[in-house]
């Protein structure tokens, strides 16, 4: 395996590798993409600073031709000396150079080499957005090109006039650019260093730190020296750290208490074994017993018989419970109201002086469920009712357990009402939870847990939809199978 691994990293090569260390790692991803934002800033300062070189540089040059033209304004003569027009020409490295004033041009000197001019640049009139589109033509234009530069002089409102060959400031141009470039390239790699261990020492590194505790935390949860320990920060991550070593700490808690009560189910699981196995004992000596003549023991037997027979009962359903044994519901399309009266049957409803029983489901209203498991939902919760109602005193109310349901698309729900005192407060949030929502004596607190366990199997629900001191509405919806 490992052979094969390193096989495919050589073959991948190095963009490939490359292209890896990319994809996994926050910090190299940081890093570029800081580098890049930096040097995109500096081509934004870089293209403007060229524009405004070639500016400053062709002032310069307009300014050396106005000293000169200083002493040629007061004399009369047409043009300068040939010494001096060469010395002036060299001094502004032009082919020529015109002074204009009220109207009139007059050459100063020329070295006779004029051409066609490709440009005519006004200093006076330049726009930024003109002199960046300039300065960046004249980098990459023919050098023998020439142009003509003018702008109005400082000491008089005359006019300056060059006209040059590109070579000159285009060699100056790229002079200037590389170091810019040079110099750019080193401030961003400076900043993008600075941004980048800044950011890495802020965020990076916390990150990292983070996650490689939430990965050996995951491995191993119920390791304490594992919960992560926060730093002092204030900020969004230091409350991130902060919730993660509460989250951490509530984990190892509840892992803790789900351990101790796993260790306790099998303990109540093996009780429950071998007090089945007693109680069978007692089953097969109470069924004897009915075979005695006396009066006495045939009138207690039956009850003796059905108090052991539940009793079996219950240590099965806690074994289930246990094993998680439920199987899987058996679906088909069966009468709510049998199922209800069934119900009824088993709890003594329909005979029951003390309690007013109200079957109000649709003769013909079918459900798409489980028959066998159906009837332990209703029964668990119809019983927990009826012995609500009968443990409650409650006088000045008839005592009455009414089922009604209807189909709502592609569901059927059930409600069962009854008018006893209400669950009390503090059983409603944990009615669900197994062994722990009884009240009674004797009582398993199962019965509910069991109830949502098989609708949820079917992909329905119960919830209590009112509850108070005049009785208690639960809401069984079991939606049809897809
Ligand atoms: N209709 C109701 N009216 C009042 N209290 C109720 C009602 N239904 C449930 N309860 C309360 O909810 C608790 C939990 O019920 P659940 O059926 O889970 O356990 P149990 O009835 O105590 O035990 P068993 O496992 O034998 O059913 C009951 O003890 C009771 O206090
Ligand atoms: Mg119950």
């Amino acid at each position: 395996m490992e052979l094969d691994s390193a096989t495919s990293q050589k073959n991948k090569g190095l963009f490939g590798r490359i292209k890896d260390a990319v994809q996994s790692g926050l910090s190299v991803k940081l890093l570029i993409l800081t580098a890049v934002f930096v040097l995109i800033a500096e081509v934004l300062i870089f293209v403007p600073s060229i524009a405004n070189f070639r500016n400053v540089w062709l002032k310069d040059h307009l300014l050396t031709a106005e000293a000169a033209s200083i002493v040629y304004l007061d004399s009369n003569d047409l043009m300068l000396s040939e010494g001096a027009g060469q010395d002036l020409l060299e001094a502004t490295e032009a082919l020529a150079v015109a002074i204009r004033s009220d109207g009139i041009s007059r050459l100063m000197a020329t070295s006779g080499k004029l051409g066609v001019l490709s440009e005519h640049i006004d200093l006076d009139n330049s726009t930024a957005f003109g002199s960046i589109k300039s300065s960046l033509s004249m980098m990459f234009a023919d050098p023998d090109m020439q142009y003509r530069v003018f702008g109005t002089m400082r000491s008089s409102p005359a006019i300056m006039e060059l006209v040059q060959e590109t070579k000159h400031i285009q060699a100056s141009l790229w002079v200037y650019a590389r170091n810019v470039a040079f110099l750019s390239l080193l401030i961003s790699i400076f900043t993008a260093a600075l941004v980048y261990l800044a950011l890495y020492r802020l965020i990076v590194l916390p990150i990292i730190r983070i996650s490689s505790n939430m990965d050996a935390f995951s491995k191993t949860p119920e390791n304490a020296s594992l919960v992560y320990k926060p730093t002092k920060r204030m900020d969004e991550i230091g409350t991130a750290e902060k919730r993660l070593a509460a989250f951490q700490g509530d984990l190892q808690q509840t892992l803790r208490q789900k351990q101790r009560l796993a260790d306790l189910g099998l303990a109540v699981s093996k009780i429950n074994h071998d007090l089945r196995n007693i109680l069978a004992s007692a089953q097969l000596f109470s069924d004897r017993l009915t075979a005695l003549p006396d009066p006495t023991v045939q009138k207690f037997a039956p009850k003796l018989i059905k108090t052991i027979d539940r009793a079996v009962d219950y240590t099965k359903s806690v074994i289930d419970y246990g094993r998680a044994l439920e199987a899987p519901p058996k679906r088909r399309k069966l009468l709510v109201n049998i199922v209800a009266n069934d119900v009824a049957d088993i709890l003594g409803l329909e005979n029951s002086l003390s309690i007013e029983w109200k079957n109000d489901i649709p003769l013909e209203l079918e459900a798409d469920a489980d028959p066998e498991q159906l009837f332990r939902i209703l029964m668990n919760i119809c019983r927990n009712a009826q012995q609500a109602m009968i443990d409650a005193d409650i006088p000045d109310r008839i005592k009455e357990l009414r089922v009604i349901a209807e189909r709502k698309d592609n569901e059927v729900h059930v409600c069962i009402c009854d008018t006893g005192p209400g669950i009390p407060e503090h059983v409603r949030k944990i009615i669900f939870n197994a062994f722990e929502g009884s009240t009674k004596a004797g009582g398993s607190g199962l019965g509910m847990a069991i109830a949502m366990e098989l609708i949820k199997a079917h992909g329905g629900s119960i919830d209590i939809e009112k509850t108070d001191e005049t009785g208690t509405v639960f809401r069984v919806i079991i939606p049809d199978q897809v």
